[in-house]
């Protein structure tokens, strides 16, 4: 792997703010001359993004928690492949919009205990973690509310309510104590200028 080449993920409930931070932080370090791919999961790639429409579009009880787990999975493996070791290579700076952390939180923990399976498909079919990873941390409700300002069709999960947000807000707090070397708990509730100056700030610091 070249020098400077570092996979950055942004992780958190939906709408605590990871791609409005994503996209800060790569506009941050792009004036800084860094080479940045911004990219982002479920998707990042062609054969990617058809998996996301598959698995985000749709009735809540469309797949089993198992085959959910096996699709993000296999939506990972092809940005892998196509997307995130590529730009490695040649010493980019990968920020990713959610990866693995997201699965073990959604998947292993909210949706039926598959925590285990998740590491070991993990170790498995991707065997890569996050160099750096940001956990935005936000009040499920601001959370939820800023998420339901967003008019889209991908509202599966957002539809879970606020119940689960508060179990999966404990989850990725839970993983940052798990992986302390890699994680960095953001306070997501303040001004997003306050939210991108202190991630940038802890970026730079790792990066140097
Ligand atoms: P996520 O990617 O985590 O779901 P977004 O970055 O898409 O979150 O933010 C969700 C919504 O909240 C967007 O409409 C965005 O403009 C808004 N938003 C993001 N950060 C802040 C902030 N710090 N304060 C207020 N609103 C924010
Ligand atoms: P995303 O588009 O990032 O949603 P948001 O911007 O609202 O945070 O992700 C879509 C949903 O996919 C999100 O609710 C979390 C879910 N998800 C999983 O359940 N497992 C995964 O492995 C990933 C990457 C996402």
């Amino acid at each position: 792997m070249s020098y400077g080449a570092r996979l950055i993920t942004f992780e958190g409930i939906d709408g605590s703010g990871k791609s409005t931070q994503a996209a800060r932080l790569a506009d941050h370090l792009r004036a800084r001359g860094y080479q940045v791919i911004h990219t982002r999961e479920p998707g990042g790639s062609p054969g990617a993004e058809e998996i996301r429409s598959l698995v985000l579009e749709g009735d809540p009880d469309r797949w089993s928690a198992e085959t959910e787990l096996l699709l993000f999975t296999a939506a990972r493996r092809d940005h892998l492949e196509k997307t995130i070791l590529p730009a490695l290579a040649v010493g980019a700076v990968v920020i990713c919009d959610r990866f693995v952390d997201s699965t073990r939180v959604y998947q292993g923990i909210t949706r039926g205990d598959l925590r285990p399976t998740v590491d070991v498909l993990h170790k498995l079919m991707i065997g890569r973690e996050a160099d750096v990873t940001f956990i935005m941390d936000i009040p499920p409700g601001t959370g939820l509310s800023r998420a339901k300002a967003r008019k889209g069709t991908e509202e599966r999960f957002e539809d879970f309510g606020e119940d689960m947000q508060f179990r999966m807000r404990r989850g990725f707090l839970e993983l940052a104590k798990e992986f302390p070397d890699r994680c960095h708990v953001i306070d997501g509730d303040r001004p997003a200028d306050t939210v991108a100056e202190h991630v940038a700030r802890v970026a730079e610091a790792e990066l140097r």
